[in-house]
């Protein structure tokens, strides 16, 4: 009977934590601005679509998952490149707001993505069901992020793909630092975040018997830069004039070096489902 009870008062305390969590993704998404055309944004946009094509390669009728609709909300809308390709497309978020902000962004467009709201340590789809699971910048954010991986392996068809992207913790640019400044004066938006070594992550991965065929990264601009232009898109202020000259050497590095990717402050992998 206490037992019982014990098991009946964590449950409720996990599906309190879920609420709040739910809550906080959703008040963000409400004053979030759309920043997709701001420089950064753009620049993110062209490193995924060059990642997808390189490890995805033809999308023309793979179902697709991702993770997190945060970037068909209000940022780089990859998940709509990926439909344009004319893959079928599933995307959720546990933010109502984000998941009712991408589904209108996709109806401007006439996109047919599949928008849902629902928990990523759950998700609501039977085994073997994509060809390819993108995630990039989501799996950090809940505790559980091994359990996240295991949802992913266990909804991917055998032989199906992954790319899975995290904050690399060994960024150049010391962004992980700059995070947890900003988190200890309450000003990092994202947190909690948690940020992965290649080999942790690679680790994580194996666990859950998913093979990793290749380590990358992307984002090779300071972090700094890129918080620095949301903040002068955002607030209209003009110095976010001068974000493409900043970008332009690192995207000359990212886009002709292979292995100037790695340097990204996003980590990359590319898994496979045996
Ligand atoms: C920092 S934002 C995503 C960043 C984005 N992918 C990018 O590349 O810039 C995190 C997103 O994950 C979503 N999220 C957080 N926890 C989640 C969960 N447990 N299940 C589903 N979505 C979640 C949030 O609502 C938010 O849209």
């Amino acid at each position: 009977m206490e037992d019982d009870q014990k098991a009946k008062n964590t449950d409720h305390l996990y599906f309190e934590q879920i609420k709040i969590q739910r809550q906080q993704w959703d008040d963000l998404a409400r004053m979030m601005p759309d920043i997709l055309p701001a420089a950064s944004t753009q620049y993110y946009r062209q490193r995924e679509i060059a990642l997808i094509r390189h490890h995805f390669g033809d999308l023309r009728g793979k179902k697709i998952l991702k993770l997190d609709l945060w970037n068909e909300a209000v940022n780089t809308r990859i998940l709509n490149w990926m439909d344009c390709q004319g893959a079928d497309t599933y995307g959720m978020d546990i933010s109502h707001i984000t998941a009712y902000r991408a589904q209108q962004n996709a109806l401007i467009s006439n996109g047919r993505l599949r928008i849902l709201q629902s928990d990523i340590r759950s998700i609501p789809f039977a085994n073997n069901s994509f060809d390819f699971v993108y995630t990039m910048g989501t799996i950090e954010h809940v505790q559980e992020y091994e359990i996240v991986v295991q949802e992913i392996q266990r909804v991917l068809k055998t032989r199906g793909r992954a790319i899975i992207g995290v904050p690399h913790k060994w960024d150049i640019f010391l962004r992980p630092l700059l995070v947890k400044v900003l988190d200890l004066f309450g000003k990092y938006l994202y947190a909690p975040e948690k940020s992965m070594g290649a080999s942790e992550l690679k680790r994580i991965l194996e666990r859950s018997d998913l093979q990793v065929q290749y380590r990358t990264g992307l984002l090779l601009m300071p972090g700094f830069i890129r918080m620095a232009d949301l903040y002068f898109y955002t607030r209209g202020i003009p110095l976010q004039k001068l974000t493409p000259l900043l970008l332009w050497p690192f995207e000359q590095f990212e886009s002709r070096w292979e292995w100037t990717k790695k340097l990204g402050y996003l980590l990359v992998v590319v898994a496979e489902k045996s």
